[in-house]
Formats: C-alpha cells, sequence, structure tokens
C-alpha cells in the first residue's frame, strides 16, 4: 500500500550529485573505454570499499570515481543512467548538481561536461518526458578564488545552468568563505544554494541564509539543535532537502529510526526527500522514501506532503507547481 502510494506519487528530486549517481558496472564500462586502471578488480571490490565512517571518507572515493570522466559522452552516459532511475521511480523534475572542479581540476573542459550533461537532460525531456536542470557546486575545500574562476567558466554555458551551490569537505570550511563569490553568482542571477548543517554546526546554516542568501538548505539537519533557527526557517518557509539514506550512511544519524525528518515535517519545516549520491548511498529516490516511511512509520498524508514540498521548493514556475501539486492532490 504505502509501496504503491510512494511509486505513484509524482516527485521532484532536488539533491543528487549526477558524480554520485556512478554506478559501478558504469564505472568499469567507462574505464575500460578510456583505459583508465580502477583500483578495483571487480564490481563486488568496489562495493566492498563504500563503508564511510563519515562525509570525507566518502568524498575520497567519490571524486576517485569521478577521475575515470574525460570525454562528453561520458558526461552524457553518467547522466542518461541517472534519468532512468528517474524514470522508474516517477521523478518528474529534477535539479543536479555537477562539481565543474573536480573535472576542470584534471584537465578536463568545462564545455565537455557541461555539454554531455545538458543533452540527456534534453533527450529525458524528449524521450521520458522528464524536466530537469543543473546547478554548479563550487568545492568548498578549495579556495574562493577558484570558485570564481569557475563562475567565470561558467558564463559561457550561462542559458544551461539554473543554479550555484556549495558541496564537498563542510567542516573547516563555512559559508562565510565565499561570500563574495556568492554575491557575485546573485548578481549574475543564478539560484543559489548550499549544503550546510550536514556534518557542519547551526552557525553554517545561518550563515547560508544570512551571507549566502540562499533560497534552499542542503541537508540542513543540524538545524534542530539551535530553536531560534529553527523558527527563522520556519518563518522563511525555507526547504531543506533531506537525504535520509546519505545521512545514515555518512554516520549523521546512527539509525534510521532516529532521523529527525519525520519531527522537522511535524513541526511544518518545508523537508524534501532526495539521494544525494544514490550509487553510493543503497538507494534512489523511492528507496529513500521507502526507507522513512517503513522507519518512521509515515502516513501517507505525510508522504504526500513530502512529495508536494519537493515541487514548492524547485525552481519549476508556479504554473508548474501548481500542475504537479494538483496531481498529488487528486492521488
Ligand atoms: N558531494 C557529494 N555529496 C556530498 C555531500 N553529501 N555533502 C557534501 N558534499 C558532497
Ligand atoms: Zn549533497
Amino acid at each position: 500500500m504505502t509501496h504503491t502510494l510512494i511509486q505513484q506519487l509524482p516527485k521532484a528530486e532536488l539533491h543528487i550529485h549526477i558524480e554520485g549517481s556512478f554506478e559501478p558496472e558504469l564505472m568499469f564500462h567507462i574505464a575500460q573505454r578510456n583505459h583508465i586502471q580502477l583500483p578495483y578488480h571487480s564490481i563486488d571490490e568496489v562495493k566492498q570499499a563504500y563503508n564511510f565512517h563519515n562525509l570525507q571518507s566518502f568524498l575520497d572515493i567519490y571524486y576517485a570515481g569521478a577521475g575515470v570522466l574525460l570525454h562528453e559522452q561520458d558526461f552524457y552516459d553518467l547522466a542518461w543512467a541517472y534519468f532512468e532511475k528517474c524514470h522508474a521511480d516517477n521523478v518528474v523534475h529534477t535539479e543536479i548538481f555537477f562539481d565543474p572542479q573536480t573535472h576542470t581540476d584534471r584537465g578536463v573542459a568545462f564545455a565537455t561536461v557541461i555539454n554531455g550533461l545538458y543533452r540527456a537532460c534534453q533527450d529525458a525531456k524528449n524521450r521520458l518526458g522528464i524536466s530537469s536542470s543543473l546547478i554548479m557546486c563550487f568545492l568548498r575545500h578549495l579556495s574562493q578564488e577558484k570558485a570564481f574562476e569557475t563562475l567565470k567558466q561558467a558564463e559561457a554555458f550561462r542559458d544551461k545552468i539554473i543554479g550555484v551551490g556549495l558541496d564537498s569537505s563542510e567542516v573547516g570550511h563555512p559559508p562565510n568563505k565565499f561570500k563574495e563569490v556568492f554575491a557575485e553568482a546573485r548578481r549574475q542571477g543564478y539560484r543559489i544554494v548550499a549544503h550546510a548543517g550536514e556534518e557542519g554546526p547551526p552557525e553554517y546554516i545561518w550563515e547560508a541564509l544570512n551571507l549566502l542568501h540562499v533560497e534552499r538548505v542542503d541537508h540542513g539537519v543540524r538545524c534542530e539543535e539551535d530553536n531560534a533557527l529553527m523558527e527563522r526557517l520556519k518563518a522563511d518557509d525555507m526547504p531543506l532537502t533531506v537525504c535520509p539514506l546519505s545521512n545514515l550512511k555518512l554516520c549523521v544519524v546512527n539509525d534510521m529510526r532516529l532521523h529527525n525528518i519525520k519531527r522537522l515535517l511535524e513541526q511544518g519545516l518545508c523537508v524534501t526527500v532526495n539521494s544525494d549520491d544514490p550509487a553510493y548511498f543503497g538507494g534512489y529516490m523511492n528507496d529513500n522514501f521507502t526507507a522513512i516511511a517503513q522507519s518512521l512509520e509515515l502516513s501517507d498524508q505525510q508522504l504526500k506532503q513530502l512529495a508536494i514540498n519537493s515541487f514548492k521548493a524547485s525552481f519549476l514556475s508556479d504554473e508548474q507547481k501548481q500542475m504537479w501539486i494538483g496531481r498529488i492532490n487528486a492521488l
């Protein structure tokens, strides 16, 4: 019953790193095609390496995997495989993160990355009816100067990128470090999001709100530690893009039954469900929905509200939002 509803609900995904959707099978295939030797002998060996104790232990493996992507077709194939998962899960709209610096730092041209991803987005619309947009993230372990260089490189592709985000190693790299480059991105008309409050303290969420002027907070689950922050998030109706299986795999929570997404929802926060890095964390959108529905005993109405929130928090037009929300309410 719950399973059927989860499948039937149209959903938007707002927190997915395309490099985190790189399944080991495709990784091996592209590595072979590009004559790159992976440090693993088999797909099983890759999966065994996916045992993380915090964010950094995951990021080290995630950046190594992304290292086999060289050509436009590689980026296309990566994104297309993700769109097929969206299709299977009834994800009808997705706002996809990509990390340009992970590729440009290895000598891959910005154009190669964006052209491959964008072509997959167009094909997803035409062949699967899935709408999408691309959000480029600055790597926060690198300098603000490097982020400015990336923003400059993106200028030639301004029409293909809807927004700017901030990801990678959170602790020690507060939003404050990037306030000037985000001000410039805002001036150029980009939509603004940032990871904050995944491993980092509530103070980083405050900075994302007050210094970067984000329109959504990615993760944000540590907001509960600060009552004034909870009140601010409610007053602003600020969306949090929560990633339950990610939080479990990266030990942000130790048991799904202890996840705070239900409490946040019941307190009226605009929380959404997302997969973050599904190839590494054990599942795509519907796996995330199923995990919380079971562990937290969510009602059908709560599942519907989470799907409604995903459209409400998206960068779709008001008309598109209303269309999808209407379909959810009719279920
Ligand atoms: N890059 C990919 N996934 C991430 C996450 N969960 N947090 C920060 N940076 C990331
Ligand atoms: Zn993320």
